[in-house]
């Protein structure tokens, strides 16, 4: 299988400037800035049916488009690399591996643009990744492939990483805007959208790590040979999967868009644990609705996974086996959004911690039939809030209910988890 993002991967360190270069390393900054316009660039994007790999699957050339190139003065370029949602770890183990596709992406992304600062926003806790980065980005400006005039086109750059305080709600685009002015992160209301109005006020494009990164191997090798990458036809290229759970191989695999669930956790993964029945998974990050067994053949892109009831997200997978107690398994993951609500708007701040005491209790054996419904009504009172974090930690309760509503009865004719709580 073709890999792009781990493709300069070493066993057990990160990849060198040198080694990066000597297997074509920022080949790709060269070929754009001595042959191709800003628009050609964000074209091949564009063909390239790259989509963004931060959870949404918003087309990647098309947000660039949306940036006006008529406004005089400064326009901002910002990676997201908060990465704070449960089981997804594919970021930190992109940048610790390979911090220098990223610097090489965002500079070709900053050019597209017409970006001259850009901004890592990056967790902290991230530390070997953070450092990473600013050792690739020291090197890039002393080889003339960053900063003033590079590679003597006339186009210039500064990059800058910012450690992040980090919550969650920081990773949410206009959060993380106000989190890099100093402000409190808390969402802005969209319309208007940032590549309009962003950081500090100006257009601003936020895009995620493994985004950008696929970015330099799209302008070298062209749009064609990036969508045949993938397994399918509507789908492009390759993905992070981060895979946690009870699987005999637990890691970050780079796998074509497309590949089925069940050749992903059969294959890579090396099948469930010993002895170990597969009941269920998140299929991207916590914020998506199970899959069951019935969902073992989808393919794993945005469209098909959209259209079998869930998310692909960030490619997050955390795999259950039979004895999961998925009310468990939903509280724990509620929970944490629970902690997580920024607390900016109603819904959010009352409704989250409402949900997670409703599950407790149906849990703890003091359940009601009536709290059925009531866990219906707030998976759609929660899409009022202010912004998708609510909705999203409502992804798993939705998916209980759906396909896990005889298991909540369950708990609530025994008094009891049926399964001793494990979640
Ligand atoms: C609560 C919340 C947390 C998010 N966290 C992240 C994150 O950690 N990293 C990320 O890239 N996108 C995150 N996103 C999505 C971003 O808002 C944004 O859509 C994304 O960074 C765009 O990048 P992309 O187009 O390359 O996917 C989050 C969204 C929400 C609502
Ligand atoms: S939905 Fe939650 S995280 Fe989003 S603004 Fe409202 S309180 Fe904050």
């Amino acid at each position: 299988m073709e890999q792009v993002l781990f493709r300069h991967n070493r066993p057990g360190r990160c990849v060198t400037f040198a080694e990066y270069r000597a297997e074509g390393g920022f080949a790709a900054l060269e070929k754009a800035l001595s042959g191709m316009s800003p628009n050609d660039v964000q074209q091949v994007v564009i063909d390239a049916n790259l989509r963004g790999r931060g959870g949404a699957g918003f087309p990647t050339g098309k947000k660039w488009s949306f940036v006006p190139r008529d406004i005089p003065g400064p326009r901002y370029l910002i990676c997201n690399c908060d990465e704070m949602e449960p089981g997804t770890y594919k970021d930190r183990i992109l940048l610790e591996a390979n911090p220098y596709s990223l610097v090489e992406g965002m500079t070709l992304a900053a050019y597209a643009i017409g970006v001259a600062h850009a901004f890592i926003f990056i967790r902290r806790g991230y530390e070997e990744a953070a450092e990473n980065c600013r050792r690739a980005i020291a090197e890039a400006k002393e080889a003339g492939l960053l900063g003033k005039n590079i590679l003597g086109s006339g186009f210039s750059l500064d990059l800058d990483v910012h450690q992040s305080a980090g919550r969650y709600i920081c990773g949410e685009e206009t959060a993380l805007m106000n989190a890099l002015e100093g402000r409190r992160a808390n969402p802005r209301s969209k319309p208007p959208f940032p590549a309009v109005k962003g950081l500090w006020g100006r257009p601003t494009v936020v895009n995620n790590v493994e985004t950008l990164a696929n970015i330099p191997a799209i302008v070298a090798n062209g749009a064609a040979w990036f969508k045949g990458l993938a397994r399918i036809s509507e789908a492009a290229g390759t993905k992070l999967f981060c895979v946690s759970g009870h699987v005999n191989n637990a890691a970050c695999f780079e796998l074509p868009l497309g590949m089925s669930l069940g050749e992903i956790i059969d294959g890579p993964c090396g099948g469930m644990l010993p002895g170990r029945e597969f009941k269920a998974c998140i299929p991207g990050g916590a914020s998506t609705p199970f899959f069951t067994r019935e969902h073992w053949n989808v393919p794993m892109d945005f469209d098909a996974v959209a259209r079998a009831g869930s998310r692909l997200g960030t490619g997050g997978i955390v795999v259950f086996d039979r004895n999961t107690c998925m009310v468990a398994a939903t509280l724990n993951l509620v929970s944490f959004y629970a902690r997580e609500s920024c607390g900016w708007c109603t819904p959010c701040r009352e409704g989250l911690p409402f949900v997670k005491d409703v599950l407790a209790r149906i849990e703890a054996g003091a359940g009601r039939e009536e709290h059925i419904a009531i866990l219906r009504e707030h998976v759609q009172y929660l899409n009022y809030a202010f912004c998708p974090l609510a909705p999203g930690a409502m992804g798993p309760v939705e998916g209980l209910l759906r396909l896990f509503e005889d298991e909540i009865r369950e708990h609530i004719v025994m008094g009891r988890c049926p399964l001793g709580g494990k979640g």
